[in-house]
């Protein structure tokens, strides 16, 4: 049997403690001021509750990818300032990946982290399923725990994967069927349809021998695109596909298509047809996973498609989730953020988790001490 992952009461008495609290505060920035603070809030829940019991909470994260060296365009600054906004007097490290030992999992880098600390916490969900040393080295050494973020992330996510309520829909968008593939194909053992929007509509309607025009799409996938939907319908489920498309012709001029796009002519978003179908699939559902926005949403003329499964998923009394990065950006921007079940703060994690059912972090805090 798999051991259980411990939890904050797991730690027993945490006055007087010093407790490391990894977090995921990658947080969007422009021109160095935080334009979305949702992971920043997120946190607050654990660190308050350790707070309140009388520890001394020190936070650290990574933020963007600077490459193991010091990056002022990657300081944790802006972070620290909201953090105190929201968290009075909670300490957060410089960015973790300053140093190179964070991405090598180096002991060293490690021992210098725990250094004057009795516990650790894990509650950077959307870095679990990095084996970096701040997430897989503390537990080593430590009692630990994940927090309450990192728990509520892993008990929705693995509830869709280990016992959804049907029909279960899954939306899947973005531009690469690769990036996806392992998602995909556990996906689909587990959902009763899936949903495809997002330029890797494009490969999924070469593979059925649709004209793509100059369309983003990948011609090596054609052929596991053709095995998905042959295996799918085969095992009795369907995979929706779009019937209309919106984009430019060859000209560079905003134009609607049916499934076949002219020679030249670039599909950016989903056709209204295409968006009530999916709409009507998500209403009538009773659990939807939607991650990947089904066209080019930051550009007005191509967010319909997006807005109008966003507006689906806030309306359906189905349980909804989405995975974090741009579904979750686009769900905000349209107004819906409040409207969904669960948000999830880990994009890469999210399919990770729901693809494999463990990941790295969730492996090292099974093995602390306290376990
Ligand atoms: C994310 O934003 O998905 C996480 O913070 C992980 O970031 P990474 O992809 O740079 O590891």
């Amino acid at each position: 049997m798999t051991r259980p992952i411990p939890t904050l009461t797991d730690l027993g008495d945490v006055r007087g403690k010093r407790v490391l609290v990894r977090t995921d505060f990658n947080v969007p920035m422009e021109n160095g001021a935080i334009t979305d603070d949702f992971r920043i809030r997120a946190a607050l829940p654990t660190i308050n509750w350790l707070t309140e019991r009388g520890a001394t909470v020190v936070t650290a994260s990574h933020l963007g990818r600077p490459k193991g060296a010091p990056t002022p365009k990657y300081s944790m600054d802006a972070v620290r300032v909201r953090l105190a906004e929201l968290a009075p007097g909670v300490e957060l490290l410089e960015n973790l990946r300053f140093d190179p030992g964070e991405e090598a999992n180096d002991a060293a880098f490690v021992e210098r982290l725990v250094q004057g600390i009795d516990m650790y916490v894990d509650d950077a969900f959307g870095a679990c399923h990095r084996a970096h040393a701040s997430i897989v080295g503390p537990p080593r050494t430590l009692p630990s725990a994940m927090g309450l973020l990192l728990q509520k992330e892993v008990e929705v996510l693995l509830g869709l994967r280990n016992n959804p309520k049907r029909p279960f829909v899954a939306i899947l968008g973005g531009s690469k069927i690769s990036d996806k593939l392992g998602v995909v194909e556990a996906l689909l053992a587990v959902v009763d349809s899936l949903v495809v929007g997002g330029a890797m509509c494009f490969t999924f309607l070469a593979a059925q021998g649709y004209p793509v025009g100059d369309s983003l799409w990948e011609p090596d996938q054609v052929d596991t695109c053709k095995r998905l939907l042959a295996e799918s319908a085969a095992n009795g489920k369907t995979i929706h596909l779009p019937e209309d498309l919106v984009g430019v012709d060859a000209t560079g001029r905003f134009a609607t298509f049916g499934v076949r796009l002219p020679e030249g002519a670039k599909g950016f978003d989903i056709g209204p047809g295409t968006a009530a179908a999916f709409s009507d699939v998500i209403m009538e559902a009773r659990t939807v996973f939607w991650n990947g926005p089904m066209g080019m949403f930051e550009d007005p003329r191509f967010e319909a498609g997006t807005r109008t499964v966003a507006q689906a998923m806030a309306d359906t009394s189905a349980f909804t989730v989405v995975g974090g990065g741009d579904s979750a950006a686009a769900l905000a921007q349209f107004g819906f953020a409040d409207d969904v079940d669960h948000v999830s703060t880990g994009g890469g994690a999210a399919l990770e988790l729901l693809e494999l059912g463990d990941l790295p972090g969730l492996e090292a805090l099974r093995g602390a001490p306290n376990a």
